[in-house]
């Protein structure tokens, strides 16, 4: 993701909503924003699985990656790469996160309308 399409860091969750090894989806708008929490870090990327559109949320963080339970494609949460084969297409939009307190924030884009719907 382009930083210059980020907006402001928006509060999404608390830390005590998303204990380790748990998911959580946050919807803005038309995005659908992924909250994982594996191995005690917080990660935000698109929830959307970039095949056939699972909410990868439904799939439980292990080891810093997510299978989507549909059709168990592959994705390291750090930095949204899709495992199975070379194919940046198929890689995850990724967000920055900051935890205030126990707030988690996550910077998303300032237009949360869906391009994909285009
Ligand atoms: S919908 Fe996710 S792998 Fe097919």
């Amino acid at each position: 993701m382009d930083e210059s399409q980020l907006g402001p860091f928006r509060h999404l969750a608390n830390l005590q909503d998303l204990v380790e090894g748990s998911s959580k989806m946050v919807v803005v708008d038309d995005l659908w924003i992924g909250l994982f929490n594996t191995d005690g870090t917080i990660h935000a990327v698109d929830a959307r699985c970039p095949h056939a559109g699972a909410a990868l949320t439904k799939g439980t963080p292990v080891d810093g990656t997510i299978s989507c339970p549909v059709h168990a494609w592959n994705f390291r949460l750090s930095d949204g790469k899709y495992l199975d084969e070379d194919c940046s297409d198929c890689d995850l939009a990724v967000y920055p996160v900051r935890i205030i307190g126990q707030k988690i924030e996550v910077q998303i884009p300032a237009d949360t309308t869906d391009s994909r719907a285009d």
